[in-house]
């Protein structure tokens, strides 16, 4: 299954398990099909969702390794299997909004589409006793969560990501609506940009289509019941994979 064995398993989150190797650098990934939503209070399963979002978030750590940032990824094991470095994840959610839509909808009264003049960068605390509370640079400097170089350094890190990701997903004619990022730092100290990136991480709209809720192909379809969430997620992995190989056939 994987070149390393498997060893102690460290951790296990909602959407993935993390387990230790032989290699003390190196951890083993497993994709789970679990999903849930608010805070875990809404839970259910994902038909193959562990597979397509490991395999979607292959395609998008490479990409985005191939444009110079630093990632934790190493390699796809297995359908559902990632090697990825081992890393001290910092306690925040990075979330960056290109357009409005949940909860700064809910915080701001921006209207759901409002186009945004320039990308928002929002910090949130992981913390599940506290549902993930929006936090300011001063409540990140008052918990110690992380200096205030690595805050500017995860703004600019993040910025970069959002154009980078913006248009690779345009030419899978996306929308990139907003998204939610994680970092680590490795044993150098070196920030990486860790966890995931998959429908179940971002807001991503069909540009082809109008209809507002017919466009959501991310986990939106399954926070809001919406239905065909498992289709969503095959539509993004197979466009994805389409500009993928176009791409390396035009290099
Ligand atoms: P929000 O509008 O609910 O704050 O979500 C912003 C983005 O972050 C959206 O793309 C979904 C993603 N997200 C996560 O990946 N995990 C979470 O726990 C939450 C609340 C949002
Ligand atoms: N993953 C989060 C949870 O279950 C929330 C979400 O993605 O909406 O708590």
């Amino acid at each position: 299954m994987t070149d390393n064995n498997l060893g102690e398993k460290i951790y296990e989150g909602k959407a993935k398990i993390l387990y230790r190797t032989d290699d003390p650098n190196v951890l083993l990934a497993y994709f789970k099909d679990d999903a849930t939503a608010f805070n875990a209070q809404k839970k259910g399963q994902i038909e193959h969702k562990g597979e397509m979002n490991c395999a979607i978030a292959t395609y998008l750590f490479q990409y985005l390794a191939s444009q110079g940032m630093p990632t934790h990824f190493i390699a796809q094991t297995a359908p559902d299997w990632m090697q990825v470095v081992a890393v001290k994840i910092l306690p925040l959610e990075v979330v960056v909004r290109n357009i409005a839509a949940g909860s700064l909808c809910q915080r701001t009264g921006l209207d759901l589409g409002t186009e945004l003049r320039s990308p928002l960068v929002e910090f949130y605390y992981k913390n599940d006793r506290l549902g993930d509370p929006l936090f300011t640079e001063d409540h990140i400097e008052l918990l110690e969560l992380a200096t205030p170089e690595q805050v500017q350094q995860l703004k600019q890190m993040a910025l970069l990501i959002d154009r980078h990701l913006r248009s690779f997903f345009e030419q899978c004619r996306l929308i990139l609506v907003d998204f939610k990022l994680e970092f680590g730092l490795d044993a150098s100290g070196q920030l990486l940009l860790s966890d995931e990136i998959s429908p179940d991480t971002c807001r991503l709209w069909d540009r082809d289509v109008a209809d507002p809720k017919a466009r959501i192909l991310d986990k939106d379809r399954f926070r809001q019941d919406l239905g065909n969430v498992s289709a969503a997620y095959h539509e993004v992995m197979a466009r994805i994979q389409t500009v993928v190989s176009q791409n390396s056939r035009d290099r």
